[in-house]
C-alpha cells in the first residue's frame, strides 16, 4: 500500500495581517485558519467510488511546520497533528526542509509528500484528492494546484512553455512585466515524490532576501526533465489569506458554504445575506433561521426551532421546538419547547428545562429553571435553582450578590413569586409558597405559606389539596 504524508506549512508570522496572533490562528467562521486546512486533509475520501486509486492509499497524521507562535499553535491543535519547528522562518522552501527529519522517522516511509499552506482555509478535500490521483496516475515528480484569476495580485505566476507544460512558478516580486499578466496562479498545494524532494531541497537557491521559495522546485524539476503535472481548481477554493481584506473575502465564501450545507440538510434560512453561522454549528431539519441572526461556536440546535429575527447564540445547546426571538444566549442550555424573547438574555450556565417560557427583558445566569416554569417579564435569576410549574412575576429579582460573594436562591415546585419580589440570597422559597407583590424575602419561606411585606413575613398557610383514600382507590 502506498502512503502519503500531509504537511501543512504554518510557521509564518503573517506580517500583512498586522496582528500579534499567528496568522494560522485567525478565525474564519469560528475556526482557526489552520483547522480548516486540517479538516480538508481529514476529509480526503479514501473510497473507490471517488477514485479507485484512493482506496489503495494510506495517510499519515498531518505534520504541521510551526515557528512564529509555535507554542500557541501547538496548544490549540494538540494531538491533532505532529509538529516540526522552523526557526527562523526563511520561506516556504526552508519550512519544508524543517519537516524532513520528522517525515524521515515515519514508519512505513511515505512515497508521497502532500504539502499545503496553513493560510488556505477554503481548500476542499475533493480538490486535494484530485491532486493526489493526478500525481500518482501521471507518475509525476511534482504536481501542484493552480487557479485562473482575473486578479492574480501577489500570487506566484505559473509559467508554461509552448506545449503548455508547466515550467516554473515565478513569484510576483521577481516576475517580469509580461509574467505579471499571467492569469494562472499557484495555489500553494503540492504533491512531491519524496525520494526526489529532499535532494532537490538541498540545491534550492537562496533568493536575494535570504529566503528559500518552495515554488522554485517547479523549475528544478522541469530542468531535470522530471514530470511536472498540474491540477486546476477554482480561485474560491484555493485563495490564500495574507491580510484582513482577504480574510473577510474568505469569510463570505465560507459563510455561504456553511449556510448551503444547512439549507441542503433541511434548515430554512430566510435571508442568507444577514445570517452568520459558524462552521461547526449543527441545526436540525425544519428549523427556521430568521434574518439578523448570528449562531457561533459549538452551538447545537434541534429540529422545528424558530431562531431570530435578531438573535445571537453562542456555544449553546437547544432542544427541538425552541423559539428564540431577538434574544441572546451564551453557553446556555434550552431543553425542548422553550420560548424566549423578545429581548431576553441567557448568560453562561443558564439551563431552561422543557417548555419554560421566558418572555421579554429577562436575564438568567448560572441557574436551572425547571420544566413548564413561566417568567414572562423583566426578571433576573442569578445563581438560582427553580422548580417546575413556578410562576415568576414581573420584575422578580434574585439579589444574589452581597458585595462579597454570590449566594444561591432555591425556589420549590409550583411556587408563585409575586411581581417585584426581591429574593435576598441565600434564601429558599418552599414548594407551593406564594410571595406577595413587592415582597423583600430575607428569610426562608416555608412550603405552602404566603408571605408579604418588607421584610417578608408569613401571612398565613395554604391548605394543601386533600387526597382521600376513597379517591385513590377509584383511580386504580
Ligand atoms: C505563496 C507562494 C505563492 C502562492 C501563494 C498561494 C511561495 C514562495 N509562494 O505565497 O506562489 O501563489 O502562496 O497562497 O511559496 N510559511 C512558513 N515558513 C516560512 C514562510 C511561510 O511556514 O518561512 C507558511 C506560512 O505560515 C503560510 C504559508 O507558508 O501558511 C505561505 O506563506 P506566505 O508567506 O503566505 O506565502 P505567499 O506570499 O502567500
Ligand atoms: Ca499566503
Amino acid at each position: 500500500m502506498m502512503m502519503y504524508a500531509p504537511v501543512v506549512l504554518a510557521a509564518g508570522k503573517g506580517t500583512r495581517m498586522r496582528s500579534t496572533l499567528p496568522k494560522v490562528l485567525h478565525p474564519l467562521a469560528g475556526l482557526p485558519l489552520l483547522a480548516h486546512v486540517l479538516n480538508a486533509l481529514d476529509g480526503i475520501p479514501h473510497t473507490a467510488d471517488f477514485a479507485p486509486l484512493l482506496a489503495t492509499l494510506a495517510s499519515a497524521k498531518p505534520l504541521a511546520v510551526v515557528g512564529y507562535g509555535a507554542s500557541e499553535v501547538e496548544r490549540v491543535f494538540g494531538e491533532r497533528c505532529f509538529y516540526a519547528l522552523q526557526e527562523p522562518q526563511l520561506g516556504t522552501g526552508h519550512a519544508l526542509m524543517a519537516a524532513r527529519h520528522a517525515l524521515d522517522t515515519l514508519e512505513p516511509q511515505p512515497e508521497i509528500v502532500l504539502v499545503c499552506y496553513g493560510d488556505t482555509p477554503l481548500i476542499s478535500s475533493e480538490v486535494l484528492a484530485r491532486l493526489i490521483v493526478e500525481h500518482v496516475e501521471r507518475g509525476a515528480t511534482l504536481t501542484f494546484l493552480t487557479a485562473i484569476t482575473g486578479q492574480p495580485s501577489d500570487f506566484g505566476r505559473v509559467v508554461r512553455d509552448a506545449d503548455g507544460q508547466a515550467r516554473e512558478i515565478v513569484e510576483m516580486k521577481r516576475a517580469t512585466g509580461e509574467q505579471k499578466l499571467i492569469k494562472e496562479v499557484n495555489s500553494g498545494v503540492y504533491c512531491f515524490e519524496r525520494a526526489w524532494l529532499w535532494s532537490a531541497l538541498e540545491t534550492l537557491p537562496e533568493n536575494p532576501a535570504g529566503e528559500y521559495y518552495l515554488t522554485d522546485l517547479a523549475r528544478s524539476a522541469s530542468e531535470q526533465g522530471q514530470t511536472v503535472a498540474t491540477v486546476s481548481g477554482t480561485m474560491s477554493e484555493t485563495v490564500g489569506i495574507n491580510d484582513r481584506v482577504q480574510l473577510a473575502e474568505a469569510e463570505q465564501v465560507m459563510r455561504r458554504r456553511v449556510l448551503e450545507r444547512l439549507m441542503y440538510a433541511g434548515v430554512t434560512i430566510i435571508d442568507p445575506a444577514t445570517t452568520y453561522i459558524d462552521a461547526h454549528v449543527e441545526i436540525g431539519p425544519d428549523s427556521v433561521i430568521l434574518p439578523g441572526t448570528m449562531i457561533t461556536g459549538k452551538t447545537r440546535i434541534g429540529s422545528f426551532c424558530r431562531i431570530g429575527p435578531g438573535s445571537t447564540i453562542d456555544n449553546s445547546v437547544l432542544g427541538d421546538g425552541c423559539v428564540v426571538r431577538n434574544s441572546a444566549l451564551e453557553e446556555a442550555i434550552l431543553e425542548e419547547g422553550v420560548r424566549m424573547g423578545p429581548f431576553s438574555h441567557c448568560r453562561p450556565g443558564a439551563h431552561l428545562a422543557r417548555n419554560v417560557r421566558m418572555g421579554n427583558f429577562g436575564e438568567v445566569k448560572n441557574s436551572y429553571v425547571g420544566p413548564e416554569t413561566d417568567m414572562h417579564h423583566f426578571s433576573y435569576l442569578g445563581d438560582a435553582t427553580v422548580g417546575e410549574h413556578v410562576n415568576i412575576g414581573a420584575g422578580t429579582i434574585t439579589v444574589n450578590y452581597d458585595g462579597v460573594r454570590k449566594n444561591r436562591t432555591t425556589i420549590g415546585d409550583e411556587a408563585s413569586i409575586g411581581s417585584d419580589t426581591m429574593l435576598v440570597a441565600p434564601v429558599i422559597v418552599g414548594e407551593h409558597a406564594t410571595t406577595g407583590a413587592g415582597a423583600v424575602v430575607t428569610r426562608d419561606v416555608p412550603p405552602w405559606s404566603i408571605v408579604a411585606g418588607v421584610p417578608a413575613r408569613i401571612l398565613r398557610m395554604k391548605e394543601p389539596p386533600h387526597v382521600s383514600q376513597g379517591e385513590d382507590e377509584k383511580k386504580e
